[in-house]
């Protein structure tokens, strides 16, 4: 076990230059149940109040957006009763965590292939997206069965269509048009993206909205996230020069 660390860092937040969207990739699960003789669905379960700590963290701080990895299209591969118990998990998260998300104005939001869920996930999930649709405070967007490459694919073809049909002009494609057409179009890209578990990877995740994230990667596996830990991410982030290509001069000037 980690000690717990004392410094205050929710103290040292300069409020003024918060990252305004974090994403993360939550990973370590299964291996939290296995350290205690669980199966990986109690990792899972558990994951889930990192999940409520996490938004309560950003949402208090002032942070507009926060994105959660939840299911990725390579998780599809996972064992068949391990995929249904995540999906169950999630319709009953949501059913459960509906009215706190409205009692603190914050509005859910999904990315990725949402068709391709179980019919049940796909309908509590665009019920609460439309129920939540109004609140200001905070986006919560889950990522779920979402590949950043089949996003950019499927740009390509909308895109594709697109030019076909006269909407859009070649000469009109560009970054930002081609940020239209992916599903994170409406929010912007994150400044911060945090990793757990002790893994090294983006794992098909906002490729293309990544281009000048900061990364933090922290050994700790997802269910043993808190408040702490976010606060204290915070805290790095803010000690870290973001330079995007120029020298520290120009920055400091
Ligand atoms: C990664 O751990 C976790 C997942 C693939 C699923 C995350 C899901 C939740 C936290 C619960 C549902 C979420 C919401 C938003 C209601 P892993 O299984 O890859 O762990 P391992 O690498 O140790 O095997």
């Amino acid at each position: 076990m980690e000690e717990k660390n004392k410094t205050d860092y929710k103290s040292l937040i300069d409020l003024s230059r918060l990252p305004k969207h974090i994403a993360v990739i939550m990973d370590g699960n299964g291996r939290w149940a296995k350290q205690r003789g669980k199966a990986r669905v109690f990792g899972h379960k558990n994951g889930v109040k990192a999940v409520r700590a996490v938004t309560e963290a950003c949402a208090e701080t002032g942070v507009e957006y926060l994105t959660l990895y939840a299911f990725s299209t390579e998780n599809w591969n996972r064992p068949a009763l391990e995929v249904s118990a995540l999906m169950e998990l999630l319709v009953f998260t949501i059913g459960r965590e509906i009215k706190t998300l409205q009692k603190n104005n914050i509005r859910l939001n999904a990315i990725g292939n949402i068709d391709s869920l179980p019919n049940k996930c796909n309908l509590a999930l665009k019920k609460a997206i439309e129920e939540t649709r109004n609140n200001t405070r905070m986006t919560l967007t889950l990522a779920l069965s979402y590949g950043s490459r089949e996003e950019i694919h499927r740009a390509f073809i909308r895109m594709y269509q697109d030019v076909q049909e006269g909407k859009i002009a070649v000469e009109d494609i560009n970054p930002e048009s081609i940020r239209d057409y992916l599903y994170t179009y409406n929010i912007p890209d994150p400044e911060l993206l945090i990793r757990t578990s002790g893994e090294y990877r983006v794992s098909n995740f906002l490729l293309w909205q990544i281009a000048y994230t900061e990364f933090i990667f922290t050994d700790k596996l997802w269910p043993e996230i808190d408040k702490e830990d976010v606060y204290e991410y915070i805290c790095q982030f803010q000690n870290r020069e973001r330079r995007f290509g120029k020298i520290s001069e120009q920055i400091n000037r």
